[in-house]
């Protein structure tokens, strides 16, 4: 049956490349499915026509799956935002997409990588320490308006090579 899916529709495999400016409305889309305050289509399209910023995204069947966005600044990146599809989480995507989003990063010389992610987030956290990721710092409250009260940031750092 996938194979027959597979010819009809094209192969299921995600197929992941870094993100452009046409890429800003299905990522907006994404984005608003993904997190309790979405990001509208221009400030997206503003953040993917920067040079400081770079976007990875993953293809499947040439619909838009998954993206990942970090700000360089010198030789430091932070990432902004990491979502992959409800219907396409819990089969690696999101790990994929950030183990070539931070090979990438170390090929423009980023030494390190920081990170903001809720404590209650499992999947986030989980996918972070499966890449390495440690946590540096807390800021309780700092999600003031979580949907279950405000919640604790954990800052998490990967020092890259
Ligand atoms: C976080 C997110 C990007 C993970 O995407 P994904 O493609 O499902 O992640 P992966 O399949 O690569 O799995 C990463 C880890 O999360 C775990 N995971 C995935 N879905 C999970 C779930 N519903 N509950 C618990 N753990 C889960 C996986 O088991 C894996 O951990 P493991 O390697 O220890 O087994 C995705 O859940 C998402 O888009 N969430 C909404 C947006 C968000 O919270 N982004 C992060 C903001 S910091």
């Amino acid at each position: 049956m996938t194979k027959f899916l597979d010819l009809i529709l094209g192969s299921s495999e995600p197929v992941l490349s870094e993100a452009s400016a046409p890429d800003a409305a299905a990522i907006a889309r994404l984005h608003a499915a993904s997190f309790h305050r979405g990001w509208g289509e221009d400030e997206i399209e503003r953040l993917l026509l920067d040079r400081s910023i770079l976007t990875h995204r993953a293809m499947i069947r040439r619909k838009l799956e998954g993206f990942i966005m970090s700000r360089i600044v010198g030789g430091e990146a932070e990432i902004l935002s990491v979502a992959v599809h409800s219907a396409q989480q819990g089969q690696g995507l999101a790990r994929m997409l950030l183990r070539l989003h931070l090979g990438r990063l170390a090929g423009l010389g980023v030494k390190t990588v920081f990170l903001e992610v809720d404590e209650s987030n499992e999947p986030a956290r989980r996918l972070y320490r499966r890449t390495g990721f440690h946590e540096v710092g807390r800021r309780p409250g700092y999600y003031a308006d979580s949907p279950s009260g405000p919640a604790t940031a954990l800052t998490l750092r990967r020092d890259l090579a």
